[in-house]
């Protein structure tokens, strides 16, 4: 099988084409199965297929944002939300820092969705910069859930090549962390 995670690209552009039912459940169970803060289970998925909403999302992105067309013309969009008092050490009186557990939690939530549908043949892009609190209001995400990204998904019109990476030899640290 090709290498899923070498492979997958961001995706901005989609053809006219719709995701088949079968195909979107699959990519659900792939966010239902990763894996949680003491599988607690903090997110919550909006599947947004309806064009008016999509069109409104999309006004949500800066015109600077290369994503800002995808949210209105893929034929899904997944709004990744969740409590972020259903994670790792929250504390009500304070704000720890180990509160971002949340933010772990649906960030390999949306690498699930992502590489799951990049081995369905879709293409996605993770959405972190938008007006979140419209957006929060437009999908109705109750008081006391957070909005922290949008998916949106679709049959690549592209093929994007890979932004560069880092070499391996100048992240990985053997032994201690080395610094120059
Ligand atoms: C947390 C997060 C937020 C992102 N937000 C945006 C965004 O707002 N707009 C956009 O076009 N891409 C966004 N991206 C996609 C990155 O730009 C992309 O993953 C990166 O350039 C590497 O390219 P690749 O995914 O094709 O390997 C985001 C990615 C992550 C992980």
């Amino acid at each position: 099988m090709e290498d899923i995670f070498l492979s997958r690209r961001s995706v901005r552009r989609y053809q006219d084409r719709e995701i088949e039912a079968e195909k979107l459940q699959q990519i659900l169970a792939a966010a239902r199965y990763s894996p949680t803060w003491g599988n607690l289970q903090c997110q919550e998925l909006i599947v947004v297929q309806d064009a008016g909403d999509k069109d409104k999302l999309s006004e949500l992105l800066s015109k600077k944002n290369p994503a800002t067309i995808c949210a209105k013309v893929a034929p899904v969009v997944i709004a990744v939300c969740g409590n972020p008092k259903k994670s790792g050490y929250y504390n009500d009186k304070q704000v720890t820092r180990y509160s971002h557990w949340f933010l772990y939690d649906l960030g390999i939530i949306s690498q699930s969705i992502c590489l799951k549908a990049w081995e369905l043949g879709l293409g996605s892009v993770i959405v972190g910069s938008f007006d979140h609190k419209a957006a929060e209001e437009l999908l109705k995400i109750p008081t006391g859930y957070e909005l922290v990204s949008l998916i949106p998904i679709g049959y690549p019109d592209h093929q994007p090549s890979a932004p560069k990476r880092r070499g391996i030899e100048e992240f990985v640290h053997y032994g201690t962390f080395k610094q120059d």
